[in-house]
């Protein structure tokens, strides 16, 4: 049942260009997006948000967080997004104008449950966007979006967090068409590059046996710092999340652009520091934070576009991924990094698909 994989996150981690597909699959027509179909919100529904909240814990978060930087871009909501085990607690003003968006692979997350149950008494519209139709996340919001994953079973979550982005910007894109904040021929363009993703993806994946050398490479440090700017920045969280869950190997995130603020101090020859380094518009700031790790010896992994040639003489090695628009960067910088930590972790000999601690699904507060 692992289809000849050694485990189910790898496996997992291969399906990701379908995964992508099918959930863009018969969502968009003409350079659109529709989801008119399975929505129950209508289109005076949509009009009358003024603001957007998104909720999720752990890799769903991380997936909100890359989301809230294109729901700021093409749309004129205010955005928020939030830890659930936060926002239930939080005094944040949620009004009836508010659309609720609850991020859940599961759809059985304590903490988001609480979180929706109090987003409902405040009378905000809420959606979930979840890869179980029948979970209780699901069945308790007004609405709901499906993620076409299909079951994940390795703990660490990889194809859903797919999903979950590919479903957070088919809203955010149909949101932008209702309330008409994106011009046809912008919609065009993002829907059809969209289209390419899951190709794209694919691409990297062919690529799976020179990221394992460097995983063997890496796999006996015992700290490691991942940094990225601006749509980059949830993609060093994440994938320091993924080497942290399944190598159990110290990794933390940083806005590159933090790292004169602390962890700078932490930078020696045995912290390697991975950077998200996309061609994007923040690109040159970035190579500047890889240029102040290396000036203090820190072996430096970057990942960053076909043909960028600067990258490779600036760190030591390079993750090629093909190259997208600036919006669309995580869909592709986060494969490497999901392969990385999953070949580090093999190397150490490690439980990959059941780590220690974790659980699937956190049913519990
Ligand atoms: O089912 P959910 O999406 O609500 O789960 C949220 C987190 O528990 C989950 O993403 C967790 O962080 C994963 N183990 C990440 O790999």
């Amino acid at each position: 049942e692992m289809g000849g994989y050694p485990h189910y996150m790898l496996k997992e981690i291969h399906e990701q260009g379908g995964v992508c597909r099918a959930t863009i699959k018969g969502r968009v027509h003409d350079g659109k997006v529709d989801l008119s179909g399975e929505l129950a919100m209508d289109e005076e529904t949509i009009k009358g948000f003024k603001a957007i909240h998104i909720v999720a814990c752990g890799t769903s978060y991380y997936a909100s967080l890359i989301a809230e930087r294109v729901f700021e871009r093409w749309t004129d909501l205010d955005i928020k997004v939030d830890i659930a085990s936060e926002y239930r607690y939080r005094d944040s003003k949620i009004s009836p104008d508010t659309l609720v968006v609850f991020v859940s692979q599961s759809g059985e997350t304590a903490d988001t449950l609480a979180a929706q149950r109090k987003a409902r008494e405040s009378g905000a519209y809420s959606l979930a966007v979840t890869n179980v139709q029948g979970s209780t996340l699901a069945r308790s919001c007004d609405d709901f979006l499906l993620l076409k994953a299909g079951p994940e079973i390795g703990v660490a979550a990889t194809k859903t967090f797919m999903g979950q982005i590919t479903s957070l910007y088919l809203l955010a894109l149909y949101i932008a068409k209702i309330k008409g904040t994106l011009s046809d021929q912008k919609q065009k363009e993002l829907t059809d590059e969209m289209i390419q993703l899951a190709y794209k993806i694919e691409t990297i994946l062919e690529r799976e046996p020179s990221i394992e050398d460097l995983a063997w490479k890496f796999a006996d440090y015992k700290n490691f710092l991942f940094l990225g700017r601006g749509m980059s920045f949830p993609v060093a969280l994440e994938g320091a999340l993924k080497l942290k869950e399944i190598s159990y190997i110290h990794a933390e995130a940083y806005a590159a652009g933090e790292m004169k603020h602390g962890p700078i101090a932490l930078i020696d020859p045995n912290v390697p520091v991975v950077v998200v380094a996309p061609k994007d518009s923040l690109y040159e700031k970035t190579l500047s934070n890889i240029q102040e790790a290396k000036a203090r010896h820190a072996p430096i992994i970057a990942v960053g576009f076909d043909g960028d040639e600067r990258l490779a003489s600036d760190a030591d090695h390079v993750l090629y991924v093909p190259s997208t628009l600036e919006e669309f960067s995580p869909f592709v910088t986060v494969v490497p990094l999901q392969l990385f930590a999953y070949h580090v972790a093999k190397k150490r000999g490690c439980e990959i698909d059941k780590p220690r601690n974790l659980a699937k699904s956190v049913t519990v507060e």
